[in-house]
């Protein structure tokens, strides 16, 4: 069992990476969003796609890259803050801004799927766990890239609630969006991500689930940090 990583899994919207980052500040693991890999990994061709400008959509440009080939150009790192923020350096630029544009969120379900890319992060990831005890949040941490983890944990909520926090987040940040459509968007990405076949969104059969529709962050925080003090 490895001691040094702690697994938070869960649908978008769901608090996951707000408690993860605060559970990791009080127990001294560093905090690692998974998902700004796959955001930084689609972000690199998403940029690409921008400068040649094709008149196919992405899905279809994508599908003639060589991915074998373009990877050996991608370098995705993680900048460790203090308080449990980050900063996502993708080729030796920050760009944990722009990976959360609405077009990149859209696009990694494209290549969010795929076996090279999985491995790609896969191996990211991994490196940083030879370094490093993590908290990590993301889709198949506690599943798929370190199944051995002695701490793991599900957290989740209801569609509308996911998508309210969601919404709060965003106008919080100064950002126009319409709430039926933003939870339309999760609705989609928790359909693809649950349905891939490869590392598909599930809970690991040991993980702990947490529903947070009713608990406020610090009860969750709490639950997170008893289970993970007690064992
Ligand atoms: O923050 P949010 O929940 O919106 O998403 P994210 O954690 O940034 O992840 C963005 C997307 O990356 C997800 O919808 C997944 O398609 C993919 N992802 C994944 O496949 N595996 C992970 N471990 C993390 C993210």
């Amino acid at each position: 069992m490895n001691q040094n990583i702690v697994a938070i899994d869960g649908p978008a919207g769901s608090g996951k990476s707000t408690v993860a980052r605060e559970v990791g500040a009080q127990i001294g693991y560093s905090y690692v969003d998974t998902g700004s890999y796959y955001r930084a990994f689609t972000l690199f061709f998403h940029k690409i796609y921008k400068k040649e400008n094709p008149t196919i959509p992405f899905s279809e440009w994508i599908k003639n890259k060589n991915l074998e080939n373009e990877i050996s150009k991608i370098s995705i790192q993680t900048e460790f803050l203090s308080g449990g923020t980050n900063k996502t350096i993708l080729n030796s630029e920050d760009v944990s801004e722009e990976i959360r544009l609405p077009e990149v969120t859209e696009e990694i379900k494209y290549l969010a799927p795929l076996r090279i890319v999985r491995d790609f992060v896969n191996q990211c990831l991994h490196d940083l766990g030879d370094k490093y005890k993590l908290i990590m949040d993301g889709r198949d941490i506690g599943t798929e890239v370190f199944p051995d983890a002695k701490f793991k944990f599900f957290v989740t909520a209801s569609i509308d609630t996911r998508a309210e926090r969601r919404f709060q987040e965003l106008v919080e940040k100064g950002v126009n969006v319409d709430l039926d459509q933003l939870k339309e968007d999760i609705a989609k990405r928790d359909k693809s991500d649950m349905e891939r076949k490869i590392a598909p969104l599930r809970m690991a059969d040991d993980a702990i689930l947490i529903d947070t529709t009713q608990l406020s962050k610090n009860v969750v925080i709490n639950m997170i940090l008893s289970k993970i003090l007690q064992s």
